[in-house]
């Protein structure tokens, strides 16, 4: 069974803070999504009619888990989008269309997945891990937002104040893994300084790799080409040729 492709309305079954995130869990019959992939949520009340009507424009929200009738995101409250879902409680109403994009493609067997996550880039790759495993390096900002470290299994962590795991980028942590593994495929989640500074080590090792980019999207699905982003290939849509990219085609 596939997920019906359109606006549904469905409701909130689960909401529960892991650190500075909010882990929202929405009905969803089919819980079909694939990691890297993404849905667009609004909040069915209180959506618009804010400062300049904002939030007016669904979200763009990665998943993190589809199980068992429910989809998972976890969200960071940066603004009036997020603000609005991350208020959202038990039973309150969403609007949903998804899952959407390109997920990532697994190794083929015997090459080990080392998952780069950074920040609130991380639900993807719990996603994956879940399901194809690897080895996880995460960075976060401090030891609050590294507490959703604990979605992953054996971690290794990075944190820019140094208060929990390796004083530094989570970079650092990649770096000193590719100076003697070459037989892995990178998978990346983060904000875009971390994606370039992935890209430019895996391209120097010769290391293969998927990023997962975000780009400020209105539609989702292909319609406003306002997430657009360079490639060897031309202009591509991030919402329906990505979101998951291989690293040499990015520009
Ligand atoms: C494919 C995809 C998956 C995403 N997954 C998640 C997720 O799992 N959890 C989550 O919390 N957020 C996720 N985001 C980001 C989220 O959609 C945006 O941050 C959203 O704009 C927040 O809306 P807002 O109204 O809260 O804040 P806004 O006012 O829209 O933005 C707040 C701040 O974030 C910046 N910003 C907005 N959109 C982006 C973006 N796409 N990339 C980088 N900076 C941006 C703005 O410039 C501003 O500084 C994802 C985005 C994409 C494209
Ligand atoms: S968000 Fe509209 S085309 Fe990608």
């Amino acid at each position: 069974m596939t997920t019906p492709f359109g606006r549904r309305v469905s409701a909130v079954l689960s909401r529960r803070l892991v650190g500075r995130y909010v882990v929202l869990g929405i009905g969803e019959e089919a819980a079909v999504a694939e990691p890297g992939q993404f849905y667009m949520l609004a909040a069915v009340a209180g959506w618009g009619g804010g400062v300049d009507e904002r939030p007016y424009l669904p979200r763009a929200v990665s998943v993190l888990y589809a199980r068992d009738g429910e989809v998972g995101f976890l969200l960071e409250d940066v603004g009036p989008g997020t603000h609005r879902l991350c208020g959202l409680g038990v039973g309150e109403d969403v609007y949903l269309v998804g899952p959407l994009g390109q997920g990532f493609t697994p190794p083929p067997p015997g090459i080990e997945a080392i998952l780069v996550g950074g920040g609130v880039g991380i639900p993807p790759l719990a996603m994956f891990q879940d399901r194809c495993g690897g080895q996880a390096l995460l960075g976060f900002r401090t030891s609050e937002h590294a507490e959703a470290a604990s979605l992953f299994a054996a971690p290794e962590l990075a944190t820019d104040d140094g208060s929990a795991g390796h004083q530094g980028h989570v970079t650092d942590l990649l770096d000193d893994l590719l100076e003697t593994r070459q037989d892995i495929v990178v998978f990346a989640c983060g904000p875009p300084a971390m994606l370039q500074a992935v890209q430019s080590r895996v391209a120097r090792h010769q290391v293969p790799a998927q990023l997962a980019l975000e780009a400020p999207m209105a539609c989702g699905y292909g319609a406003c080409f306002g997430c657009v982003v360079d490639t060897v290939a031309g202009y591509k849509r991030v919402c329906v040729d990505g979101p998951v990219f291989d690293a040499a085609v990015l520009v």
